[in-house]
């Protein structure tokens, strides 16, 4: 039977190519677009017509979230992957410290986009996820999310929001897990992607090498299943929370 998959934050970075990837093997793929003018979801629509649908999608928005349900809704009655990918940088509050004025209004717009969007959509699709037979949310994640392995002087929006990311994941997963669902937590690595704006070329990872590491975990995801959440690396290696 034909997969199907939603990814969010689909235009660019390691939305995109996993968005490319996951058409390569013949799933259908609902792609959350946020930037309504980047090219590039468009050019890949044409050249899988039948496959992809591209879903116009802000994870920070109550109303998109509703209007993007409802379409997926109308097109499937159910999604074997929940892959919340979109997310954006600490900014400026990375270069902060607490001794420094920080920006709660920006803290907070992270922490929307970061930890309550992923939480808003699987809240949202979660029903369509549980009638697959995947029953299977990835939430794209972060080392920074890790407080075992805190290091950080700053970046207090971006860590506070993936640690709160991964708390939601831990949850969702409680609820889940009994009824045949999971829930994997990857940290994709330091990507070459647009997250400070730009296509960073001095990051160690390109987004498609780290697209198909993150695809051979959810293709290995009974491995990982179990009483809480995976928070695995697009290595492999599993990290403390
Ligand atoms: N890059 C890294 O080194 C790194 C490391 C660890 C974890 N991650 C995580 O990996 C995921 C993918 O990031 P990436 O590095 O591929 O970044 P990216 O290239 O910036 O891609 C993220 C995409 O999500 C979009 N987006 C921003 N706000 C959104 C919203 N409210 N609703 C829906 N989409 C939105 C972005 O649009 P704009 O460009 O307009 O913001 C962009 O198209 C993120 O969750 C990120 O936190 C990245």
């Amino acid at each position: 039977m034909q997969k199907t998959i939603l990814i969010t934050g689909a235009d660019r970075g390691l939305g995109y190519d996993l968005t490319e990837q996951f058409l390569k093997k013949g799933y259908r793929v609902f792609a959350g677009q946020y930037m309504l003018d980047w090219p590039e979801l468009k050019d890949l629509q044409q050249q899988h017509k039948n496959l992809l649908d591209l879903v116009p999608l802000d994870v920070s928005s109550d109303d998109s979230v509703t209007s993007a349900v409802a379409y997926v809704k109308s097109k499937t009655d159910a999604l074997d992957i929940l892959l919340n990918n979109a997310g954006i940088s600490g900014g400026r509050d990375n270069s902060l410290n607490v001794f420094d004025a920080l920006d709660f209004d920006w803290a907070q717009h992270v922490y929307n986009v970061n930890a309550v969007g992923p939480l808003r959509v699987t809240n949202g699709l979660l029903p369509l996820v549980m009638n697959s037979d995947t029953k299977l949310v990835v939430n794209i994640s972060s080392e920074a999310g890790s407080i075992a392995r805190s290091y950080r002087k700053g970046w207090f929006a971006y860590c506070m929001a993936k640690a709160a990311l991964n708390m939601q994941s831990s949850i969702v997963h409680n609820n889940i897990y009994p009824l045949g669902g999971q829930v994997l937590v990857v940290h994709p690595g330091f990507l070459q992607s647009y997250i400070t704006g730009r296509k960073n070329l001095e990051a160690k990872t390109p987004t498609d090498v780290a697209a198909n590491q993150i695809i051979g975990i959810i293709e290995d995801k009974e491995i990982y299943r179990g009483d809480g959440p995976t928070f695995i690396d697009h290595e492999g290696e599993r990290w403390p929370w």
